[in-house]
């Protein structure tokens, strides 16, 4: 049998370590990463200034900038065109993370975006769980 002392002492570094790597990588969930996301644990939150507008910068705005009619997915203006003053805005509905346009065009439904091909699946995770966790201007 494992006596408790040493089980605590064999778990709790590891625990504590696990934590710590969870929080200080926290600012590049956009990245390809160990991390597994979970909606519904802190450590594991969405920010939409860190995670889901650079993915906006690497493969929408060459398209959806100033000049685009439509949706403009620049920094200073993605968050209000997608909840707000988009041509078809809302484009996030947190009460249907699933149907909300914005993950339905990442998916190709009705066509796909970007046209060129689908984002890595880890970044269109991020965008489906950042709906999920109220779409917020974080
Ligand atoms: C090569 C140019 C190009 C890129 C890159 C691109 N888009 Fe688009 N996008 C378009 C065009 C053109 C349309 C309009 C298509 C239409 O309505 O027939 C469009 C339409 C959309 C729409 C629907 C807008 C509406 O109200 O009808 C969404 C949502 C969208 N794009 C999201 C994105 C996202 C998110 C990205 C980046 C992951 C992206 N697009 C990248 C060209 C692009």
């Amino acid at each position: 049998m494992i006596k408790p002392l040493r089980m605590f002492r064999f778990a709790f570094p590891r625990i504590a370590a696990a934590f710590f790597l969870a929080g200080s990588f926290s600012a590049c969930e956009s990245d390809e990463g160990p991390l597994v996301k979970d909606p519904g644990t802190p450590a594991d939150s969405i920010s939409f200034a860190n995670d889901i507008q650079p993915l906006f910068n690497a493969y929408c705005t060459p398209c959806h900038g100033a000049a685009n009619q439509k949706l403009n997915l620049l920094p200073c203006c993605s968050y209000e065109q997608l909840l707000l003053t988009g041509f078809r805005a809302p484009y996030v509905l947190p009460s249907n993370p699933e149907g909300s346009l914005l993950y339905q065009y990442l998916n190709g439904n009705p066509i796909q975006m970007p046209p060129s091909g689908p984002i890595p699946p880890h970044d269109i995770e991020s965008v489906l769980l950042w709906i999920r966790q109220g779409a917020k201007n974080n």
